[in-house]
C-alpha cells in the first residue's frame, strides 16, 4: 500500500481536474500539500476541501512560466513545511487546431505551459529536494506524448517533451546521486473540466458524436476518471516506487495498446 505519510508534496494546477485530485488523495494518504495553480479562488477551495477532511495544505500563487515565481514557491514551502519530497508537474493547457490555423504565439504559449513550465519545476525542486535528502518527481504528460493526433500539434510537441525531458532528468538525478526519481504519466482522455471545454458551443447532437469518439478511442469502453489517474500518481510519489524512475506510465484505458 502507497503511503505519503510525512511526506510533503507541492502540485501545480492543483485548482481543478487532475491536480486536485491528486492533491485530495496525496493528502488522504498522509501528505502535507503545497497546492500551487493561477487560479487562487479554486486553489484556496481545493485546500479548504483537504482541511476539512482533515489534512494540512496550503495554496501557493504560482504562474508555471515564471522562474522567479517557482524560486518562491519551493522557498516557501521548505519555509513552511519544512521541507520537499514531492513535485507534481501536472499545470497544463490544451489546444485543439490545425497546423495552419495555429499562430506561433499560440504554439509558443503552448510549450511555455507545457514544456518550459515542467523544466523550470524540475529545476526548482532539485533544488529543494537536494536540501530535504532526495525526492520524487511526477511530470503528467499525456497520450498525446506517445502517439500523434491531428490538430494538436502544439499539445503533441509539448507533451513528448515532457516524456524525453522526464527520463533525462531521471538519468541525472540517479547518476548524480541525488536520490531524486522523476517519471512521467500518460493519461487517456479523463474526464475533467479541460475534457468539458472540448464541448463548449457544441449543439446536443454533435456533443454526443464527439463523446462517441472519445469513448472509442479507449478498449476499455470509457474515458477515465481523475481518481485514476490520481492513484498512478500516488505510487510514483510514494516509496513503493523506489526502484522506478525514467519511466512513462501509462493510465488510458488501453489507447496506447492497439
Ligand atoms: N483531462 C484529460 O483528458 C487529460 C489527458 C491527458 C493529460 N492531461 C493533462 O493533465 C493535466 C491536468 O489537466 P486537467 O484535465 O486536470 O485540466 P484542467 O484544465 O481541469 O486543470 C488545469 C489546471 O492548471 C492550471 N493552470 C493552467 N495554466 C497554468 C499556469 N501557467 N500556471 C499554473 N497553473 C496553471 C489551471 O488554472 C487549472 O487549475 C494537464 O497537464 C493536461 O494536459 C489531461
Amino acid at each position: 500500500m502507497a503511503s505519503l505519510s510525512g511526506k510533503v508534496a507541492l502540485i501545480t494546477g492543483a485548482a481543478s481536474g487532475l491536480g486536485r485530485a491528486s492533491a485530495l488523495l496525496l493528502a488522504e494518504q498522509g501528505a502535507r500539500i503545497a497546492a500551487a495553480d493561477l487560479n487562487a479562488e479554486a486553489g484556496e477551495a481545493t485546500v479548504a476541501q483537504i482541511a476539512a477532511a482533515g489534512g494540512e495544505a496550503a495554496f501557493f500563487p504560482l504562474d508555471v512560466v515564471d522562474e522567479d515565481g517557482w524560486t518562491a514557491t519551493v522557498t516557501g514551502v521548505i519555509e513552511r513545511f519544512g521541507k520537499l519530497d514531492v513535485l507534481v508537474n501536472n499545470a497544463g493547457i490544451e489546444l485543439v487546431q490545425s497546423i495552419p490555423e495555429t499562430s506561433f504565439e499560440e504554439w509558443r504559449r503552448v510549450m511555455d505551459v507545457n514544456l518550459d513550465g515542467v523544466f523550470l519545476g524540475i529545476k526548482a525542486a532539485i533544488q529543494g529536494m537536494r536540501q530535504s535528502g532526495g525526492g520524487s518527481i511526477v511530470n503528467i504528460s499525456s497520450v498525446a506524448g506517445i502517439n500523434g493526433f491531428s490538430r494538436q500539434a502544439a499539445y503533441c510537441a509539448s507533451k513528448g517533451g515532457v516524456r524525453l525531458l522526464t527520463k533525462s532528468a531521471a538519468v541525472e538525478c540517479a547518476e548524480g546521486g541525488l536520490n531524486i526519481r522523476v517519471n512521467s504519466v500518460h493519461p487517456g482522455v479523463i474526464d475533467t473540466p479541460m475534457y468539458q471545454a472540448f464541448f463548449d458551443g457544441m449543439d446536443e447532437q454533435s456533443a454526443k458524436a464527439a463523446e462517441e469518439r472519445f469513448t472509442a478511442l479507449h478498449p476499455i469502453g470509457h474515458v477515465g476518471a481523475s481518481d485514476d489517474v490520481a492513484q498512478c500518481v500516488l505510487f510514483l510519489a510514494s516509496d513503493a516506487s523506489k526502484f522506478v524512475t525514467g519511466s512513462e506510465m501509462v493510465v488510458d484505458g488501453g489507447l496506447t495498446a492497439r
